[in-house]
Parts: structure tokens; sequence; C-alpha cells
């Protein structure tokens, strides 16, 4: 069998990583497609080479642009590769342009499209990411959404047909490289941080830095933040505070460390040692509530409810009074932060990665990974 992963931005390598892994443990050698949407050594080598992947066997080199530019560009070059290599299956995860491009330009050649972490909905059709995973969900033959809540979203659009709930793979990557980020990574040392004394702060989603005044008031929350913080910064980010006259003055406040992102491992031992974290990433909002740190969503919405409800997560957008209560009330109520952080892990026990491969295989053995024409009844 020939797998094929069409793969391009940060949380793409690592939540795609438990899956290669498991098809080379199984002898299966998956070939890797990367696009370039992230170029960065920092956005995309350090992650290739810290979880240890294979060599990449095609690099796309999309970068950056429009939305159509990337999403198009990514598909003429993803086309061409599929047309020439003729893998059994595409799988792609999440939601990136990337992933629309590889979904769309593998359905089309009949090659059929594993989507992984499929299912979920912001219901926010504003967001790019949004039309990216519906769309992509509807070009999937074979679907693996991470929980059952994103399972019923698939079944409210009529998608019931080859839909497994495997879990997150991100939890099987934090398992997989928690402990040896404990033991490799000095990053705690060369910020001079202190376990449980620090809050991890990131923020890239476009609708909270496109617009001056939404990042405006990101940067008042972080001026106003009662305790140290660490914040790596999106290059996004940084791009879009330089342009609107706000850099220095994130760099200048006094608690908070800015720095560039970080690699996985340090990166995640800064996770688990924070006091809380405050994002509106996807993956970081999942990886809060597996390491037992409370999480403060600087969103309105989330396509992540299951951390809302088990009690780990709050949406507190970008409303300064609110972030700080939040922040406050942790500090302050030893029994409200113990709730918090021993909010129950809904993504699953880690083996989503094995649970993808062995179904993939078992539908090839089949003869059962092909697009068919219709899956509606
Ligand atoms: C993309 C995804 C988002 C995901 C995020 C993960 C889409 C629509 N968005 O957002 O869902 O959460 O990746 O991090 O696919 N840039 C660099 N170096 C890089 C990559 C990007 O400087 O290596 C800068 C460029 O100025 C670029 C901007 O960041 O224009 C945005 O990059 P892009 O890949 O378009 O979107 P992300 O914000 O990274
Ligand atoms: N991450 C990292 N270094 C950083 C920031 C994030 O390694 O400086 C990892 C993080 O552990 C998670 C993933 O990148 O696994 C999340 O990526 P991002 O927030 O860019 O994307 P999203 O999950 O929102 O799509």
């Amino acid at each position: 069998m020939k797998p094929a992963f069409v793969f391009g931005t940060r949380p793409e390598i690592i939540k795609l990583s438990p899956v290669i892994r498991a098809f080379l443990e199984r002898g299966v050698k998956p070939l890797l497609i990367h696009t370039g949407q992230h170029y960065d050594y920092e956005m995309s080598a350090v992650f290739l080479e810290e979880l240890e992947l294979p060599p990449i066997d095609h690099h796309l080199e999309v970068g950056s642009g429009t939305q159509a530019e990337q999403t198009g560009v990514a598909m003429i070059k993803i086309e061409k590769v599929l047309m020439e290599e003729k893998p059994d299956v595409t799988l792609v995860q999440g939601d990136t342009n990337t992933v629309l491009a590889g979904a769309l330009a593998s359905v089309k050649l009949k090659i059929p499209v594993a989507h992984v972490e499929a299912g979920l909905r912001s219901f926010d059709r504003t967001m790019p990411e949004e039309i990216n995973r519906i769309l992509a969900d509807h070009a999937s033959e074979i679907l693996f959404p991470p929980t059952e809540d994103a399972k019923r979203n698939l079944e409210r659009e009529g998608i019931t047909e080859n839909v497994y709930v495997t879990g997150n793979t991100v939890v099987d990557a934090v398992l997989q490289n928690a402990e040896v980020a404990e033991e490799k990574s000095d990053v705690l040392e060369r910020f001079g941080l202190e376990p449980k004394k620090y809050v991890l702060i990131t923020a890239h989603r476009a609708e909270n830095t496109d617009r001056g005044e939404n990042l405006e008031r990101l940067v008042e929350i972080l001026e106003s933040l009662p305790i140290r913080a660490i914040y790596p910064m999106h290059p996004r980010t940084r791009k879009r505070m330089e342009e609107f006259g706000l850099l220095e003055r994130v760099e200048g406040i006094e608690n908070l460390i800015v720095t560039k992102p970080l690699g996985y491992l340090d990166f995640l031992r800064l996770e688990r040692n924070a006091f809380a974290i405050m994002t509106d990433s996807g993956g970081i909002q999942e990886e809060a509530i597996i390491l037992n740190v409370p999480c403060l969503t600087l969103r309105y919405n989330t396509e992540r409810p299951e951390t809302v409800d088990a009690g780990g997560n709050v949406l507190v957008g970008l409303e300064k009074e609110r972030a700080l209560e939040y922040i406050n009330r942790l500090l302050n109520d030893p029994e409200f932060y113990r709730k918090m952080a021993n909010a129950p892990n809904p993504f699953g026990d880690g083996k989503a990665g094995e649970r993808i491969a062995e179904i993939l295989l078992e539908l090839h053995k089949r003869g059962e990974l092909r697009v068919k024409s219709s899956r509606f009844i």
C-alpha cells in the first residue's frame, strides 16, 4: 500500500507524525509531500528534525500568498505529484489551505482522501479554516473525527459512511514527546522561568491579527497581566505588529518575554510547566487540557467545544476585563484552579495514529480504498 501525506504547516507536521510513525512501524513507507505553506526553519524544519520524520519526498515550495493564490498554487503542484506517484490514498490533517488543496486535487484524480481530525466546526463561516474544514470533509472518502461531537457534526451534514472516531493524534504526539521534552529542553533555564510561575501566550488567528484594533486589544490584555508571561510570536503576528506599529510596544512590556516561535520540545516543556495558557490556537487548546494546564482562549468561539464542556477551557475573546477576571480567579482561588487543571482529556488515549493506519490498511486489503460515486443513501 502507498499512502501519500500532504501537509505544509507546523500543526500538520506535529499531528501527522504519529500516523506516519504508525505506518512505518507496519512496514509501509509513506510518501511525504510538503507544500511549503510554512517555510521558516522554526515553523517547519525544526519539527521534521525533532520528530525524526523520514526525508520529504516532494517539497513544493508554495509559500505565502492570498487565500486563493496559496490554495491554487498548492493544488496545481500537488496534482502533478499525485499524477506521477499514484498513491492509494491521500491523507490530510486539519483545516489549513494545504488541506483544502490536497483534498480537492486528490479527489478529482479519484484518489480517495482520508481526513484526519474531520468534523470540527466553529460554526463561524468567516474563518478561512471553517470553509477549509467543511469542503475537505465533503471531498473526503474516509473521515477520522477525533471525538463523538465531531462525528455528530459530520452526521448533521449527511456524512455517515466510512467515519471512524479515533481520538486526536495530538494526544499521541504529546505522549510520545512530553518526557523527551522534559529531558532535552532547557527552555525554562534559557528564559529564566520558574515552573507554574508564568503564563504562556500564543495568538496568530487572522481574526485577531489582521485588524489593527483587534491586535491592539490583544496588546492591552498583555499589558495588564498580573503575572510573568512568555509569548513565542508567530511570524504572521510579528508582521502585523510591525505594520500596525505595535511591535515596540509589545516588546516593551516589562513582565513579558517576546520570542521567536519555538521548537516542539521547548514548547511542550513550556506548556507543561505553565501556570496557565492564553491562546487562539486550536492545537494548543487541546494540548493544554491534555497537560492539565488551565486554558483561556482568546476567541469568541471554538471548534474544540469539548475542552470547554470538560471545564478546562474558557472563551475570553479579546475582552480584557474577562481575561483578567479569570487570571485573577486562577491566581486567588486554589479550588477553581484545581478544577480547571484537572478537567478530563476528551481527546482519547494516544493511539489515534495506530487506529488510522490499521483502518486504512484494512480498507486497502478489502479493496475498498476508492472514491465511490455516491455516499448518500
Ligand atoms: C495557517 C493556517 C491556520 C493555522 C496556522 C498554523 C490557513 C488558512 N491558516 O495560518 O489555520 O492555525 O497556519 O500555524 O491555512 N509566514 C512566515 N513564515 C512562515 C510561514 C508564514 O513569515 O514560515 C508569515 C507570512 O507573512 C505569511 C503569514 O505568516 O503571509 C501567514 O502564513 P499562512 O500560512 O498564510 O497562514 P498562518 O497564519 O500561518
Ligand atoms: N507550537 C510549537 N512552537 C510554538 C508554538 C506552537 O511547537 O512556538 C506547536 C504546539 O505545541 C502545537 C502546534 O504547534 O502542537 C500548534 O500550532 P498553531 O498554534 O500554529 O496552529 P493551530 O493548532 O492553531 O492550527
